[in-house]
């Protein structure tokens, strides 16, 4: 049931972004992926999730080949992306994002699980008719997360879900995840919160330029003089 990175290669037409990159999530795990502006982390996100054209290497999820799917077949696999920037559909109600977020299913269980995901998400039922974009950063941020939990994810990877939101919403989105990840969702958060990241996650993965540096449980990150020096600002 892990899902597993091996020596993955992506690139933006002649421009090589990611090199050689190999990174697993385990069922049930919550894992850390860190590192600088522009060090290839949502370019890592892209390509597990079919946007990001690659170059080489495979994506294996629980013994899937989800390499040369399609972004809706991989979704339907059950890794599902919170992009960064949340990338709503601003002009439509939260309910009408929350289908959205449904539209691969033809199941008959969409209603119920839009219900479990109101109780976990109860904020997003007072704002339920409300559109997307009049919505608060820490609204839109649950908006964004409920969307992807409505296409049943078996691992969520969450891209920048702190930024521009103050510490007391980042605290009650990470209540939230560690909800999510108590249901059986494995999770990948991608942060330039570092501190937070390695303080929520259980094991993490520095990337640097393209290429994974350091990986290793988030005690020892945190211990570790190089991290707090680059990362912690220590
Ligand atoms: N659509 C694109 N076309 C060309 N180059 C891109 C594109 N998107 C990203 N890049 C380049 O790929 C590299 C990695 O970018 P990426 O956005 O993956 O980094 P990141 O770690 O997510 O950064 P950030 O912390 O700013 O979100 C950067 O050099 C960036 O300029
Ligand atoms: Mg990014």
């Amino acid at each position: 049931m892990a899902l597993v990175v091996d020596s993955l290669s992506a690139a933006y037409g002649d421009t090589q972004v990611l090199w050689d990159v190999s990174i697993r999530i385990e069922p049930g795990e919550i894992v850390a992926l860190i590192g600088s502006n522009g060090a290839g982390k949502s370019s890592l996100l892209g390509a597990m999730s079919g946007l990001v054209k690659k170059r080489g290497g495979t994506v294996v999820y629980d013994g899937t080949d989800l390499t040369a799917l399609q972004p809706d077949a991989i979704v339907r696999a059950g890794v599902v992306q919170v992009p960064q920037g949340r990338r709503l559909f601003n002009s439509l109600t939260v309910h009408e994002n929350l289908l959205m977020g449904a539209y691969l299913r033809n199941d008959k269980e969409i209603a119920s699980d839009l219900e479990r995901v109101l109780e976990m998400l109860p904020r997003l039922r007072q704002r339920y008719e409300f559109l997307a974009g009049k919505l608060s950063g820490g609204e839109q941020q649950q908006v964004a997360i409920a969307r992807a939990l409505m296409a049943r994810p078996k691992v969520m990877l969450i891209d920048e879900m702190s930024l521009g939101l103050a510490p007391v919403l980042v605290d009650q989105l990470l209540e939230i995840l560690t909800t999510i990840n108590a249901s059986g969702v494995a999770i990948l958060i991608v942060e330039q919160d570092v501190q937070t990241a390695l303080e929520f996650a259980s094991r993490a993965y520095v990337l640097e330029t393209g290429r994974v540096t350091i990986v290793g449980p988030t005690s020892q990150l945190l211990d570790d003089p190089q991290v707090q020096k680059a990362y912690l600002g220590v």
